[in-house]
């Protein structure tokens, strides 16, 4: 594993109960941060498995605790900017600077796009879209009033760089994640304001594995939608989470200092053909 120094500074994680986000806070906490754990905590009617609960972040906060980095869990959902606001107030008020923000939450439930209804699509958009955004747009905020610069990364997919049936939603939100990312790196640039996108084939992940439960495999493996098939690095498998973590430590550290405003897949090859 490669070393990086994040004492002194503090990362704020959404979804980050269990899956690539725990993974992520622990990759945090492992470097030295302290870290801001939040996500949801609890079901949404339109997704067909489970999410993580509050117990699941209280679990992150402690294995954070355990790398001997000091965590605060937040009940959050990324979908609301009152409740954004308030929980990067919160993290403030507890340590005064927040340097690294992860916008990993997310979902994925599966629809044709003329069969997909509203509050599906509207669920799916909400949380890929809104939820990069007002943690950028609250967290963002701080980097500029602070005047030391800072880290996005968000989680976009391959999924972000290609189409794939059955997720039309999911796609398209995706997309956007990488459009938004892009801009935001070119308007936070002048504050020293590093932001990049990070485009993961299929992880093995408590996400990955409802859906599957949900929906079986084999329906994923005609579609391709897991995009394991695809891969050109062990075929058929899925990756795991700390292979995205590894990207994401290495975009939130100075060894990238003049990156930004790129999708870097970790992908296997997937997206190569
Ligand atoms: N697992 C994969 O194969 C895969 C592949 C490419 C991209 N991704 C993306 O990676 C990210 C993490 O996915 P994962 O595989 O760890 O999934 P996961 O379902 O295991 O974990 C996602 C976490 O996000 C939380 N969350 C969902 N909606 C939220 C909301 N509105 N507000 C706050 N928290 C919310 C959930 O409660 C859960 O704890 C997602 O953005 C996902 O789209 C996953």
């Amino acid at each position: 594993m490669v070393t990086y120094d994040f004492s002194g500074q503090v990362a704020f994680v959404t979804g980050a109960a269990h899956g690539q986000g725990r993974s992520h806070a622990q990759h945090y906490a492992t470097h030295g941060a302290d870290v801001v754990v939040t996500d949801i905590g609890h079901n949404v009617d339109t997704v067909p498995y489970d999410l993580g609960t509050l117990d699941e972040l209280d679990e992150t906060a402690s294995m954070v605790e355990d790398e001997g980095q000091a965590a605060l869990a937040i009940e959050m959902d990324v979908r609301e900017e009152a409740e954004v606001q308030a929980a990067v107030e919160e993290a403030l008020d507890e340590f005064g600077r927040i340097d690294m923000l992860a916008n990993n939450a997310g979902y994925w439930p599966p629809s044709d796009v003329v069969e997909m209804d509203e509050a599906m699509w509207n669920d799916v958009i909400d949380t890929l879209l809104k939820g990069v955004w007002l943690p950028s747009k609250h967290v963002g905020k701080h980097f500029i009033e602070r005047g030391d610069g800072g880290k996005i990364v968000s989680t976009s997919s391959t999924a972000g760089l290609v189409g794939v049936p059955g997720f039309g939603h999911y796609v398209a939100g995706k997309h956007g994640v990488i459009g938004l990312t892009k801009t935001l790196a070119l308007e936070m640039a002048e504050y020293d304001v590093n932001v990049n996108a990070v485009c993961p084939t299929g992880v093995d992940t408590p996400g990955i594995e409802g859906l599957l439960e949900s929906y079986g495999e084999e329906v994923f493996e005609e579609i391709g939608a897991l995009s394991g098939p695809l891969n050109v690095i062990e075929p058929g498998e899925l990756i795991e989470a700390r292979d995205i973590s590894e990207a994401y430590m290495w975009l939130s550290s100075d060894a990238a200092r003049y990156v930004t405003g790129i999708a870097l897949p970790v992908d296997a090859g997937a997206t190569a053909k």
